[in-house]
């Protein structure tokens, strides 16, 4: 009987190591983060996303053929079958933009001509279909719902540009389109996050790559994870300045609830990211009316320190960022999404190369050896 209940589980997982990967390594310590072992404080701002995406893929920095390679592809990839525009289209207006992007991604293998295939070479042209067309979703839905047409890639523009101009429906200027480019490479991979391990649990049974960015995308969305950069704004918004931070935070942390934005299972000291996603909230030029949300996060970020000695994580400046680039609030994690669906793709395409199920196991404390009684019997 004690060997059926053996085994102490480890909540929540924690420093459980579950898998082998050479795609990136947080270093909750030091409060670095590495892609394919370069520091990102090496690549942020001096790389574009496309370069990223080679890199997390292919495994090295690609060349100026390369990445041009890459791009025009991506671009070209930058639509949806007929079929999936009007799924998009007939979504309940108020529904969550990431349970449609989800439900529209699942979508997809319904008519990804590689559908069923995972070779290599197959899970490669998904995954560049998929990330191109991620962006297209989000960037689409956006335009239906404001405007009730979509915008068509633009092969002068890089991705980071597309998205932008499609979603907006108007050319980001330069500041705006290079701090989008930077945030997408600043969201690109995690380690094993928690969305990260869904898909990569998802293909470990050889289920297909659209089965695990859907997984990705639904993990995602919790306020725990990605979700958690909608919710910055709403606290921003429902604090409303600065004089009211204090009352706010000290009231939300006696009541015992967590501070949206902050706090890091791995991150014992500054996630290397917020510093650029501070930095770039800073330089954007505010919207009107929201001129105070930088003020108010400010003061969040020293008190929240005072009073937990925790960070912000990747999730508090880029609320802000998103902000002020006139991305709408539910659209912040969906933005996430287009840039871990590279994550995703390249920790799937891993998994293929040297798979074995994951499935662990759990400590039953359920009872034994109850007697059965038939349905007529009980009551
Ligand atoms: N606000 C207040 N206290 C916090 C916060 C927070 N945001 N985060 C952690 N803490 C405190 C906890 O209360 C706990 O304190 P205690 O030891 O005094 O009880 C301690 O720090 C450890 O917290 P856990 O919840 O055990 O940490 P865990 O590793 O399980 O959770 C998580 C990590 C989920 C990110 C957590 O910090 C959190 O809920 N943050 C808010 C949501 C958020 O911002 N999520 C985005 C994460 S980044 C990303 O996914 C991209």
């Amino acid at each position: 009987m004690d060997g059926k209940k053996r085994g102490q589980p480890i909540r929540g997982l924690e420093g459980v190591v579950a898998a082998e990967t050479s795609l990136s390594f947080v270093d909750g310590d030091n409060g670095k983060l590495y892609y394919r072992g370069y520091d990102i404080d090496e690549l942020a701002g001096r790389i574009s996303f496309e370069e990223a995406v080679y890199l997390l893929w292919m495994g090295a920095l690609p060349t100026a053929e390369q990445v041009e390679e890459l791009r025009s592809e991506l671009t070209a990839d930058m639509r949806l079958p007929q079929q999936v525009y009007e799924l998009i289209r007939h979504a309940p207006p108020n529904a969550d933009p990431m349970v449609v992007l989800r439900t529209a991604i699942s979508a997809l293998d319904l008519f990804d001509p590689d559908t069923g295939r995972n070779t290599e070479a197959a899970n490669l042209r998904k995954g560049k279909r998929l990330l191109a067309q991620v962006a297209t979703i989000v960037a689409s839905l956006h335009q239906i719902r404001s405007h009730g047409v979509v915008r068509s890639a633009d092969q002068g523009l890089g991705f980071a540009g597309n998205f932008l101009y499609m979603f907006l429906g108007r050319l980001p200027d330069e500041l705006e389109r290079s701090v989008f480019d930077t945030l997408l490479v600043l969201h690109a991979d995690h380690g094993l996050a928690a969305s990260t391990f869904a898909a990569r649990v998802t293909v470990s049974t050889l289920a297909g790559m659209h089965s695990a960015i859907t997984a990705g995308l639904a993990n995602l969305n919790g306020p725990l994870h990605g979700g958690a950069n909608r919710k910055v704004i709403e606290m921003l918004e429902e604090i409303g300045g600065p004089e009211r931070v204090e009352a706010y935070i000290d009231g939300m942390l006696a009541s015992g609830h967590k501070i949206m934005g902050f706090g890091h299972r791995v991150y014992k000291t500054e996630d290397p990211r917020s510093r650029y996603l501070r930095r770039f909230a800073e330089e954007l030029p505010r919207r009107e009316g929201r001129e105070h949300l930088l003020e108010v996060s400010h003061r969040i970020e020293s008190l929240v320190f005072e009073r937990k000695g925790i960070y912000p994580n990747v999730d508090f400046y880029s609320a802000t960022v998103q902000e002020a680039l006139g991305i709408p609030k539910e659209y912040f994690t969906c933005v996430f999404a287009v840039s871990r669906t590279a994550g995703w793709v390249a920790h799937v395409m891993e998994q293929f190369r040297d798979n074995r199920l994951i499935r662990p196991t759990s400590k039953y404390v359920g009872g034994f050896d109850k007697s059965f009684v038939p349905l007529g019997q009980r009551g």
